[in-house]
């Protein structure tokens, strides 16, 4: 079955559509709204993302696994993404992850039981002079420290 956009994702993607030569060439921006809208990029959002680009589900199938920030399986209400690279690394990072794994009981690519929070460790979230860099959904942290973490985690609800 093949999943069907919302009337406002349309809107959004005739907008995206309207700035790129051709249909394929936007299939970065309407995997992001398939991945907003869908929660995550299954095969089915994949291929509703091929139909409306009009290309193959091979096509989008690829450069949805090259990028590993298009989700393929299904993630948390909050997708905590901790950056494991050089520059977040020599600023504390991997301590911050491990910190992470602690206090939320998972490692990476887990999801806790209830369904709140996703654990990943991501590449580099462009913060680099000021790491240790987190995203959580579409907002970013910096120069995390664990009391940093605490604040971030306890005021999601
Ligand atoms: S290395 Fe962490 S944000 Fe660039």
């Amino acid at each position: 079955m093949i999943l069907k956009f919302s009337k406002n994702s349309k809107t959004k993607i005739d907008e995206i559509l309207e700035r790129y030569p051709n249909k394929q060439a936007a299939t970065l921006p309407v995997l992001f709204i398939a991945q907003r809208e869908f929660g995550h990029l299954s095969r089915e959002a994949m291929e509703a993302v091929a139909k409306i680009l009009e290309t193959s589900y091979a096509h989008v199938y690829g450069v949805a696994t090259f990028y590993t920030l298009y989700n393929k399986k299904p993630v948390g209400k909050y997708h905590v993404q901790i950056c494991g690279n050089l520059s977040c690394s020599i600023m504390g990072g991997e301590n911050i992850q491990e910190y992470l794994k602690k206090k939320l009981k998972l490692n990476f690519g887990e999801t806790t039981q209830d369904g709140k929070f996703t654990l990943s460790s991501v590449e580099c979230l462009a913060s680099c002079g000021t790491g240790p860099a987190m995203q959580i959904n579409e907002a970013y942290y910096e120069k995390l420290t664990p009391e940093k973490v605490d604040e971030i985690l306890n005021s999601l609800k």
